[in-house]
C-alpha cells in the first residue's frame, strides 16, 4: 500500500468517530474562525480596536459560555486562537483546552483565502492553501484540532457565473484539501459556498448547486476521500439576496432537501449549513424548515448548522467589548434556537435575536 493510503488507513476509525461526534443530533458548530481582518470589521461595529488582547477577550467569552456544549458540538478556530491563551479572568489556560473541557471539539480553518481565478469570469476566485497543508495539519492535530475547514466560493450571475472552470477548480481544491487533512487525522469540512449576491430565483440556485455538489463529490471520489470521515458545509438553497420574489422558509426547506438528496451520498454523516448573510432568526427558521422537509422524506444525514454571523451577531453587539454575561446570554440564545432547529423543533421567535440582515456583498471570511 502506498504511504499516503496507509496514513489514511491509520486514522480511518478516528475520523469516523470525530465526524459522528460532530453530527450529534440537536447540535451544530460555532464558526469562530474569522480572519484577523474579518473580526476587525465586527469589532469596528462596536467601536472596539482590533488588538490581540481584544480578540483574546472575545474568544475567551465564547470558550467560557457555560452550557454551550449542549447545542454546540464543535468550534472552528482561526490559527491565532488555536495557539492563544485565554484571559486571566478565564484562567489563562489555552483557549483550545477550555473548549475541550466543555466537550466541544476544536477545529481549524486551513484555507488561506481566495484569489482571482485566471481564465475565469470577472470576480471568480480559487481557494489557496494547499502548499505545506500536510505539515500544518499535523501541527494543528498535535495542538488538539480534530477537524478542518476550507471555504471555496462560487457566485451566480447573469454574466454566466459560475463558469465551468470555477466549478471544477474549486471542487478539485476541496478534494485535494480533504484528502490531505484526512491523512493527518483531521475531518475535512467541505465548504462549497454559493454566495447570495444577485437577483436570481431559488430554482436557478438549485440547478447551479446540484451541478456544484455533483462535481465536488466526483472530485472527492477521484481523490479517495473517506466520506464517513468528512462533513459537508453548503449554503442553503436560497434565492439571490436581491430576488424580487424571495421564497419562504418552507420553499427553502423543500428546495434544499431536494438539491442535497440528488447529490450528496448517504455515507456523509452530517450536512452543516453556513448562514451566508441570513439574519439570525431567518437562519434558524430556514434550518428548521429544512429539517421538517428532511423528516418528511427520511433524509439520511444529520442536518445541522455551522454558523458564523447568525450565531455571533447579537453576542458581539451585547458584549460590546465589556459585558461578558450579556454576550454569553445572547450566544446561548442563538445556540439553543439552532439546536432546536436542527431537530425541526424551533418555535419561531422563541429566542431573542437581532433582526439585522447580515448580508455583505461578495463576503470574505
Ligand atoms: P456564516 O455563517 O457567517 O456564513 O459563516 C460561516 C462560515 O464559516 C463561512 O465559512
Amino acid at each position: 500500500m502506498p504511504a499516503d493510503a496507509m496514513a489514511l488507513e491509520e486514522f480511518r476509525e478516528q475520523l469516523a468517530a470525530t465526524a459522528a461526534a460532530l453530527a450529534e443530533p440537536g447540535t451544530g458548530l460555532l464558526a469562530a474562525d474569522e480572519s484577523t481582518g474579518t473580526i476587525g470589521k465586527r469589532f469596528e461595529a462596536i467601536g472596539l480596536e482590533n488588538t490581540e488582547d481584544h480578540r483574546r477577550a472575545y474568544r475567551s467569552l465564547l470558550a467560557t459560555t457555560a452550557g454551550l456544549a449542549e447545542h454546540i458540538s464543535g468550534v472552528i478556530l482561526f490559527e491565532e486562537t488555536l495557539f492563544q491563551d485565554s484571559t486571566e479572568q478565564a484562567g489563562g489556560q489555552p483557549l483550545v483546552e477550555l473548549f475541550q473541557q466543555q466537550g466541544i471539539v476544536p477545529g481549524i480553518k486551513v484555507d488561506q483565502g481566495v484569489e482571482p481565478l485566471a481564465g475565469g469570469l470577472a470576480g471568480e476566485t480559487w481557494c489557496t492553501g494547499l502548499k505545506g497543508l500536510g505539515e500544518r495539519a499535523a501541527r494543528y492535530y498535535a495542538r488538539g484540532a480534530r477537524f478542518a475547514k476550507w471555504r471555496a466560493v462560487l457566485q451566480i450571475s447573469s454574466a454566466g457565473c459560475p463558469s465551468e472552470l470555477a466549478v471544477r477548480e474549486n471542487a478539485w481544491g476541496l478534494a485535494r484539501y480533504a484528502r490531505t487533512v484526512q491523512e493527518h487525522g483531521l475531518v475535512p469540512i467541505v465548504e462549497p459556498e454559493i454566495l447570495m449576491d444577485g437577483d436570481h430565483d431559488i430554482a436557478t440556485t438549485a440547478s447551479v448547486q446540484e451541478w456544484v455538489l455533483r462535481t465536488v463529490y466526483e472530485a472527492l471520489a477521484v481523490n479517495g476521500v473517506f466520506l464517513e470521515g468528512s462533513l459537508l458545509k453548503p449554503s442553503m438553497t436560497l434565492a439571490g439576496a436581491a430576488c424580487p420574489q424571495p421564497p419562504n422558509a418552507q420553499e427553502v426547506g423543500a428546495f434544499t432537501v431536494r438539491t442535497l438528496s440528488r447529490t450528496v451520498p448517504a455515507a456523509v454523516p452530517a450536512i452543516l449549513f453556513l448562514s451566508g448573510g441570513l439574519s439570525e432568526e431567518d437562519a434558524s427558521l430556514c434550518l428548521n424548515a429544512i429539517n421538517q422537509a428532511a423528516d418528511a422524506v427520511g433524509a439520511p444525514w444529520h442536518l445541522g448548522f455551522s454558523f458564523g454571523r447568525a450565531l455571533q451577531h447579537s453576542c458581539i453587539k451585547h458584549w460590546a467589548g465589556h459585558d461578558l454575561s450579556a454576550g454569553q446570554a445572547a450566544l446561548l440564545a442563538r445556540a439553543r434556537a439552532n439546536g432546536a432547529a436542527s431537530r425541526g423543533d424551533y418555535e419561531p421567535g422563541s429566542e431573542p435575536s437581532d433582526d439585522a440582515s447580515l448580508f455583505v456583498a461578495n463576503y470574505s471570511y
